[in-house]
C-alpha cells in the first residue's frame, strides 16, 4: 500500500518514527509529510532513512509535480500521528494552509488519526467539537490513551503506543497486522457482514450526582468489536459505561441506561447479521429518579430505593423475526462449579430465546477489569459448541469463527 504519514508539532512525534518503521517493516510505501513544527521535534535525516524516501514539508516545493494535490491522490491510507489539538480543528475546518491540509483534502483513503495533547486540550469543548466532526466524516481516531504525559501530568491525552497505531490502521485498511508488525494471514469470514456489539455496564440514575451500576470495563465486547473489524465485518459497538477507549474503524453509539441501550439496540439489531450483547445491563433502575441530590438529613439513618425490573433487551430482539440473523448472550455467573456455570447457562438460554449464549465465571477478582478470560459457548438446545481461554481479544476472535460459521449456515 502506498501510506501517508502525517506528522504535526507535538512531543510526541518522535515516537511517529516507530510508527513509520511498523509500516515500512509491514511492507508499505510510506511518504511522510511533516509540519514545519513537527521537524522542530524530530529531524528530517531520521524520518528520511527510516520511511526511504524523501520527507515532504513545503507547500512550494515540486510545484510542476503538483505534490500539494498528488500524494494524497496516490494515498491507499492516511496516518497522522501525533495529531495535535490544532491539526484537528484544521481538519476539522478542512484547513489547506500547509502540505498536510492540501493532501487530505486531496485524498480519498481513510484517514486515521492518533491526537496527542494535554488533557485539558482534549477535554476542551473546542477540541470535542472538532473530534466530532470528524467521526461523523468517517475519520478513524486510535486513542489517546491515558497515561503519563509531558511534564509531570497524567490523564487522558498520551498518543497511543506506536504498535497499536500500525495495528489499527492496517485493519482500517482492511490489512490486520500480526503481533510483529508484519501482515498476518487473518481468516475474513465476517467479510461484506454487519456485526453489533454492546459492551459496558449501563447506569441508572438516582439523583443528578449518583447511579447504580456494575463492574463491568466493556474490554470483552470491545475486544469482539475489534476482532470482527479484523474478520473483515461493517462493526457497531454500543457502548454503555466502558473503561477502554473503543476501538478505530467501527461505528461507535454512547449509551447511558438500559431503556437507551433498548432504543439503541432494538433499532440497530434489526439492520445487522450478528447482534453479540457483551453489554452488562442493568437489571432494576429506581422507580423515580430524584431531580435535587437526595440529602442525608431528608432520608436520615436508612435509606430504601424502590427499584423497578429493567426491559431485557437481549429477550426482546431474540423474540422477533430473525430471516438469517444471528444473535449471542453472555452470562457472567457467580457460580462454585462448572457443572453449575452449564446449569445456570442453559435455563438461561432457554428463557432467552437467543442462538447462542457465552459463559464465564466472575467473582470479585475475575473476569472484570482482568486482560483474560475463559468462555464456555453453549447452542440454543444448551450443548456446548465450543470452550476458549485466553486473553480477552483471543477469545473474541475464536468465538466469532463459530458465529461467522453460524450466519454462513443460516444462508
Ligand atoms: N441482558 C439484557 N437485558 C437485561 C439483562 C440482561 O439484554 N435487562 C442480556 C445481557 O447483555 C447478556 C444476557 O442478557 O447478554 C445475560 O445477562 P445476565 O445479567 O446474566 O442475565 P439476567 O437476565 O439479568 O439474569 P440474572 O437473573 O442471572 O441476573
Amino acid at each position: 500500500m502506498n501510506i501517508v504519514v502525517g506528522i504535526t508539532g507535538g512531543i510526541a512525534a518522535y515516537k511517529a518514527v516507530n510508527v513509520i518503521r511498523g509500516l515500512v517493516l509491514a511492507g508499505h510505501d510510506v511518504h511522510v509529510v511533516a509540519t514545519e513544527a513537527a521537524l522542530r521535534f524530530v529531524g528530517r535525516p531520521t524520518l528520511e532513512a527510516i520511511s526511504r524516501n524523501t520527507v515532504n514539508t513545503d507547500l512550494y516545493e515540486a510545484v510542476a509535480e503538483v505534490r500539494h494535490v498528488a500524494l494524497g491522490q496516490a494515498a491507499d491510507l492516511i496516518v497522522i500521528a501525533p495529531a495535535t489539538a490544532n491539526t484537528i480543528a484544521k481538519l476539522a475546518a478542512g484547513l489547506a494552509d500547509d502540505l498536510l491540509g492540501t493532501t487530505v483534502l486531496a485524498s480519498r483513503a481513510p484517514l486515521v488519526l492518533a491526537p496527542a495533547m494535554h488533557t485539558e486540550m482534549w477535554q476542551n469543548p473546542a477540541t470535542v467539537a472538532n473530534i466530532a466532526t470528524l467521526r461523523s466524516r468517517g475519520v478513524h481516531l486510535v486513542g489517546p490513551v491515558s497515561g503519563q504525559l509531558t511534564g509531570k501530568d497524567a490523564g487522558q491525552g498520551r498518543m497511543a503506543e506506536p504498535d497499536d497505531i500500525v495495528a489499527a490502521a492496517l485493519a482500517v485498511a482492511g490489512v490486520p497486522a500480526g503481533s510483529s508488525g508484519s501482515p498476518a494471514p487473518r481468516i475474513r469470514d465476517l467479510e461484506g457482514r454487519s456485526v453489533l456489539v454492546t459492551a459496558g455496564g449501563t447506569r441508572e440514575p438516582l439523583d443528578p450526582v449518583r447511579y447504580l451500576g456494575n463492574r463491568s470495563s466493556g474490554r470483552q465486547g470491545a475486544a469482539i468489536a475489534a476482532a470482527a473489524r479484523d474478520r473483515g465485518a461493517r462493526v457497531t459497538l454500543i457502548a454503555a459505561h466502558i473503561e477502554v477507549e473503543p476501538p478505530a474503524g467501527v461505528d461507535l453509539v454512547r449509551v447511558e441506561t438500559t431503556e437507551e441501550l433498548l432504543a439503541a439496540t432494538v433499532e440497530a439489531s434489526a439492520r445487522h447479521d450478528l447482534t453479540v450483547m457483551a453489554a452488562a445491563v442493568a437489571d432494576y433502575r429506581p422507580v423515580a429518579v430524584s431531580d435535587a441530590k437526595i440529602k442525608k438529613a431528608h432520608t436520615g439513618e436508612r435509606l430504601t430505593l424502590e427499584l423497578v425490573q429493567n426491559p431485557d433487551v437481549l429477550a426482546i430482539i431474540s423474540a422477533g423475526p430473525r430471516d438469517g440473523r444471528v444473535i449471542v448472550g453472555f452470562a457472567a455467573e457467580t457460580v462454585g462449579s462448572h457443572e453449575e456455570l452449564l446449569a445456570l447457562g442453559r435455563a438461561k438460554i432457554a428463557r432467552k430465546g437467543c442462538d447462542f449464549l457465552v459463559l464465564n465465571g466472575v467473582g470479585w477478582t475475575t473476569g472484570f477489569a482482568t486482560e483474560s478470560n475463559t468462555v464456555t459457548v453453549l447452542d440454543a438446545s444448551g450443548d456446548i459448541v465450543f470452550e476458549a481461554s485466553g486473553s480477552k481479544s483471543s477469545v473474541a476472535d475464536d468465538i466469532l469463527g463459530v458465529f461467522a460459521a453460524a450466519l454462513s449456515g443460516a444462508q
